[in-house]
């Protein structure tokens, strides 16, 4: 895909421009503590990212860990439709490195930055601003020779001083960066100010025509969607950098769901063309909160359980009259699909087939299809009605395995009465070997959880134990979140069973194979 610049845009007299949509869950949303992915849980986001249409993927930071690096290699020999981008210090080493994992990549982006407000380059980089303003040059002149598509950052952007700002953006776009991405990394602007900024760089840089501009707002005080599309309308973006759900570090990154759907539904006003399918925008939102475990809130816009449904007497009336009455966007264009019986125990291989293309699932191979049919049998066998949410729950259960599991449940019996003290006693196998123990707890949870300690004794902390019914009804599946915190690392485990209990074992056992496979990764603010 080659992307005009604004200069070229301009030229296309008043045909409606085009705005890239550049999703980092995979890297800024990865930041968030607790939701560090596996490679596998990365490249079946990255697949759904593809499927969403996004413009750009940033699979990573390259420099930050081996498991890092792979992620990037293995997205960058998969996805053939979007541009998979690696984010990279300024210095040579980490561009190299994202550069060699990037090579398999039909179109490669490095994405380097480099922290340019005062407070930054004194207290954290200790440089000067004259270094600063050499080594963003000598970056971005090396990131080139890798590849044509280079974006450059400048950190803390919107704390920075504007004359600075103009010198080293001028520089940049002249040593070869085709992409700007005015960073509010603090999530301190606010929508005019940080508006009006963008667009006073872009009137007083020379060269500024010669690349495209980008937002990339945090959320701390709740308006990193209302900075990143002052930014585009005010500041003439682009490009928004968002994550799926609003995931990421502190309180997160601007929503890709709310800027997609506001651009669109508003597209009177913004008159911007937008590249998302967004039928896949929910699925995507769902696939993101099974893998971090972070639960989406229900009145959140868009893909919150609540975002269609209405309460009110006044409000049904009005929308079984006349939908638009309460209603601005479709359920189904979003991706909302009913909760309906979709498949039962006397469903055959086909039928759960052509459910899984109906859902966008797509499984490698036969032998994938194969066992995730078989999860369904043993499924329907004990729930008579399965839902598209239940199918999507044991589709990620089975991929989620296909990591070399080094804990893997094999079973478990539990008692509770009345009065009494829980027990419970858990079978699995600890690589390949199976093992069996018992414990006591205060409640069932505690007692699976006691149990499987006296064979792994990891030491590690339960930060957020969360327990999440997949569909509605008591026959739901529990699909249970727990995240633990073991020598400054978190991770989280995820499992989903008919009996919660069971569920809680297999996001404990779950969360123990993160803390066991994961590397140590540098943060890439530093
Ligand atoms: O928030 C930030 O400044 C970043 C940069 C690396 C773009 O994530
Ligand atoms: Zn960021």
């Amino acid at each position: 895909m080659v992307y005009k610049t604004n200069q070229e845009h301009s030229m296309a007299a008043n045909s409606p421009e085009k705005l890239i949509i550049f999703d980092t869950t995979l890297r800024d949303g990865e930041q968030s503590p607790g939701a560090s992915m596996t490679k596998d849980e990365k490249i079946r986001i990255a697949k759904q990212l593809e499927r969403m249409k996004v413009d750009v993927i940033e699979a990573g930071f390259a420099a930050a860990s081996p498991g890092d690096f792979e992620a990037i290699k293995a997205i960058a020999g998969i996805i053939k439709d979007s541009t998979v981008c690696s984010l990279s210090r300024a210095n040579d080493k980490d561009i190299a490195r994202a550069a060699e994992a990037l090579q398999p990549a039909e179109r490669k982006r490095i994405h380097t930055f480099l922290a340019t407000s005062p407070l930054h380059m004194e207290k954290k980089l200790r440089m000067t601003p004259d270094q600063v303003f050499e080594q963003a040059k000598l970056a971005v002149r090396y990131a080139r020779k890798f590849t044509d598509d280079v974006e450059f950052s400048p950190e803390d952007g919107s704390r920075s001083d504007m004359d600075f700002l103009c010198r080293v953006l001028e520089a940049v776009i002249a040593e070869g960066a085709t992409t700007i991405n005015f960073a509010d990394t603090v999530g301190y602007g606010v929508p005019e100010l940080y508006g009006h900024m963008l667009k006073t760089l872009r009137e007083r840089i020379p060269n500024s025509d010669k690349a495209i501009w980008s937002v990339h707002c945090h959320n701390d005080l709740g308006m990193a969607v209302a900075n990143s599309l002052a930014g585009v309308m005010i500041g003439g973006a682009r490009q928004v950098e968002c994550t799926i759900n609003g995931l990421g570090e502190r309180a997160g990154n601007t929503a890709l769901e709310e800027i997609v759907m506001a651009v669109r539904t508003r597209r009177d006003y913004f008159n911007l063309d937008i590249g998302i399918d967004t039928t896949q925008i929910v699925p995507a939102s769902k696939l993101v909160s099974q893998i971090t475990g972070f639960a989406v809130q229900p009145n959140k816009s868009v893909v919150g359980a609540n975002a269609f449904a209405h309460a009110s007497g006044i409000h049904q009336d009005g929308v079984l009259k006349a939908r638009d009455t309460y209603e601005i966007m479709r359920a189904e264009d979003v991706g909302w699909s009913a909760n309906k019986i979709v498949l039962g125990k006397l469903s055959g291989r086909n039928a759960f087939k052509q459910r899984l293309e109906e859902l966008g699932i797509a499984l490698e191979s036969e032998t994938e299809v194969n066992a995730a049919f078989a999860r369904f049998k043993e499924l329907a066998d004990r729930k008579s009605e399965i839902f598209d949410e239940d199918i999507i729950a044991l589709v990620s259960d089975e991929q989620q395995s296909h990591d070399k599991e080094f804990y893997r449940f094999v079973s478990l019996s539990q008692h509770s009465e009345t009065g009494e003290k829980p027990s419970a006693k858990v079978v699995f196998s600890i690589d390949d070997k199976e093992s069996s123990c018992e414990g006591e707890g205060n409640g069932p949870v505690d007692a699976i959880v006691n149990a499987i300690e006296t064979k792994v004794a990891s030491g590690a902390e339960l930060l957020l134990f969360s327990v999440n019914a997949i569909t509605t009804g008591t026959q739901s599946q529990g699909e249970v979140t727990m995240r633990l915190s073991k020598a400054g690392r978190i991770v989280n485990g995820v499992g989903a069973d008919l009996d919660i209990v069971v569920a809680s074992a297999k996001a404990y056992l779950s969360a123990l194979n993160k803390l066991h496979s994961k590397s140590e990764k540098l943060n890439p603010q530093l």
